[in-house]
């Protein structure tokens, strides 16, 4: 059968049976934000940090990614040789890292360099493009993810350099309250080139780029109040990408792995407002359903939705036919060339020594 054919199945039916016929060759990785048929087919979830060292560790020789390019383009950039990372949809994209380029990063940071007088370190946040790490890991910068953004900025600012955090400034404003620096240092540098703080942008420890996720923009502090006085005492967590306001009027912030952990350890009885992906609140709420586990809001991101069955199940069918011999496509490999990988790579080996306390 072609894997075209394959779509006339059940595709998850379908996606069962080949998968045992793959045994190990195969690893299928799927982010928090998935349908929950993908979930429940895949062999390792997390947050976009958990799932980057997991793919690294993993012996499989492919890898199916089911998550956003970015995603997919980490665990092909840290890819043991002979590895093939593959996405089910490539059109699966995330808006935010569209918002700056490498280019835009490089001519940003030299004008910061100028301003400031000192050579300015990168911290690119994991929802960027391949080549946005490797300008990261070029200049001795670091990915972050919204897990650990405040450790990897603490690296850098604790040496009393000065950073430029791209693409989303919720995170970057959001850590940068968290680790209690000084708004006055902070600053927004706009697509337009205007830069915008209260103090003087020569003295800045910390530079965000105008970034943002429509997803996570969408929550407001009105719809903390509104969960507040429907439940009382419910614990309100946001995901970080959230905008200032709301991440602050929030009980607690966290990645999506953090909000997973702590809706677990909350017990039986617990009651929680979740203000991130809607799709991943409702798994929440379905798989732990002696807790009261709310949406801050019904926002959904439509990019981590176009991975479906049928799609992994096309996929799958990709694979047996190589394996099998066949000379067909594989859908869909994601290559990064050697040049942007090995800065990449360094970006986020910094990030992943960081976390490991190497660093
Ligand atoms: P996490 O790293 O928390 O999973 O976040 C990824 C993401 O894209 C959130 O919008
Ligand atoms: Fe990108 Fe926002 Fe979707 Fe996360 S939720 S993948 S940041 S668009």
């Amino acid at each position: 059968m072609s894997p075209a054919g394959a779509r006339a199945e059940d595709p998850v039916a379908g996606i069962r049976r080949v998968r045992v016929r793959l045994g190990p060759a195969v690893a299928i990785a799927a982010h928090h934000y998935q349908r929950p048929e993908i979930v429940a087919l895949a062999d390792f979830t997390g947050d976009s940090y958990r799932l980057a060292v997991e793919a690294a560790a993993s012996r499989a020789r492919y890898i199916v990614f089911c998550g956003v390019r970015f995603m997919a383009e980490s665990a092909a950039i840290l890819a043991r040789p002979g590895q093939e990372v593959l996405i089910p949809d490539p059109g699966a994209g995330c808006p935010m890292a569209d918002m700056i380029d490498a280019g835009a990063a490089a001519a940003v940071l030299a004008r910061l360099d100028t301003l400031t007088g000192s050579e300015v370190a990168p911290v690119t946040y994991m929802n960027s493009s391949a080549d946005m790490k490797a300008v990261t890991g070029a200049r001795g910068g670091s990915v972050c993810t919204s897990g650990n953004a405040a450790a990897v900025l603490s690296r850098f600012l604790d040496r009393g350099r000065s950073v430029f955090f791209s693409p989303d400034r919720n995170l970057g404003w959001n850590t940068a309250r968290a680790l209690g620096l000084d708004g006055s240092r902070v600053f927004t540098v706009r697509r337009d080139g205007s830069i915008d703080g209260t103090g003087d942008p020569s003295r800045a420890a910390l530079f965000l780029w105008d970034g943002h996720c429509h997803v996570h923009r969408r929550f407001t502090v009105a719809d903390l109040e509104a969960a507040r006085a429907r439940v009382p005492g419910i614990t309100v967590m946001v995901h970080p990408e959230c905008d200032g306001p709301v991440a602050a009027a929030a009980d607690r912030t966290g990645s999506t792995e953090a909000i997973l952990e702590a809706v677990r350890a909350g017990g039986p009885g617990s009651a929680w407002a979740v203000g991130t992906e809607a799709g991943f609140v409702h798994r929440l709420a379905a798989a732990m359903p002696d807790r009261t586990v709310l949406p801050l809001r019904e926002s959904y991101c439509m990019n981590m939705a176009r991975i479906d069955a049928a799609g992994l199940y096309a996929t799958l069918r990709s694979v047996e036919d190589r394996l099998d011999g066949g000379t067909g496509p594989l859908y869909h490999p994601v290559t990064v060339g050697v040049s942007v990988r090995e800065d990449a790579a360094r970006a986020l080996t910094a990030m992943i020594d960081t976390v490991a306390g190497a660093r």
